[in-house]
């Protein structure tokens, strides 16, 4: 359906579903992530109704600022957040327990430098965050959506590449991982067909797993058992 028939049809009181990235899950939280979201919600929690940032009043500082897109428990943002306590980071997440999770490991750690997000990082980008405003946007392990027929849904798309791109500074960051080969492929033919971004990789192709991106368990169970990850990282240049 093209968007003027969707404006129609949802100007008609037709309701309509449009694609998205993720499904809601209703999850169960332990008490440990509701007693985190309780404690730390007021200072770390950021709400889509509040609309557009100002990141330094929110963070306190003028700071680089990197957005993290369906961090999942956050174990990798928090470790991330924690080893640069000189950057700001934002991380958007859907799944309720994920978020109580990555709250309850940024209280174990100590952070001043986090806020997250339990709302769609689509809607998020558009309405919450400032052109030029962001150093780097990184998005790992996102929902690789195995059928073909589900592939639409898969968050690295043209459209959506298009309108992450304003919201980095120019010479910012992309930094995408999969270890789902196709959904790699994907990412590359997205990425490379996609106008005003450079590839960092010298070969035009993949990286080699930054340092600043730890090692997740399951990546180094995978690792040993020789399956792969797709490291990316495009910059702005237009
Ligand atoms: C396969 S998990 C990977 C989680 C984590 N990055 C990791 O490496 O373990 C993908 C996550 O992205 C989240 N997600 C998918 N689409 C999203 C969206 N549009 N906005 C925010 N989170 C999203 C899902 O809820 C899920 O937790």
């Amino acid at each position: 359906m093209s968007d003027s028939n969707l404006e129609q049809a949802q100007a008609d009181g037709k309701y309509i579903r449009t694609v998205r990235s993720f499904v809601k899950r209703e999850g169960r939280l332990t008490k440990g992530q509701a007693a985190a979201l309780e404690r730390s919600w007021p200072i770390m929690g950021l709400t889509h109704q509040q609309g557009l940032l100002d990141l330094t009043q929110v963070f306190g500082r003028e700071a680089p600022t990197v957005l993290e897109i369906g961090f999942g428990m956050g174990k990798s943002l928090v470790a991330m957040a924690a080893a640069a306590p000189e950057k700001n980071f934002i991380g958007i997440e859907v799944h309720r327990p994920g978020v109580g999770a990555c709250l309850m490991e940024a209280e174990t750690a100590g952070l001043t430098n986090l806020r997250v997000y339990e709302h769609d990082a689509v809607e998020v980008l558009r309405d919450c965050i400032a052109d030029g405003a962001l150093d780097t946007v990184q998005v790992f392990f996102p929902d690789p959506w195995h059928k073909k027929r589900h592939h639409k849904r898969r968050l690295i798309q043209p459209a959506f590449v298009e309108a992450l791109r304003p919201k980095l500074a120019l010479g910012g960051v992309l930094h995408l991982a999969t270890d789902w080969e196709n959904y790699a492929e994907h990412m590359l033919e997205v990425m490379s067909g996609a106008a005003n971004w450079r590839n960092l990789a010298e070969d035009q192709g993949y990286i080699p797993r930054p340092s600043e991106r730890p090692l997740t368990k399951f990546e180094q169970r995978g690792e040993r058992l020789g399956h792969g990850v797709w490291d990316l990282k495009f910059s702005r240049i237009g």
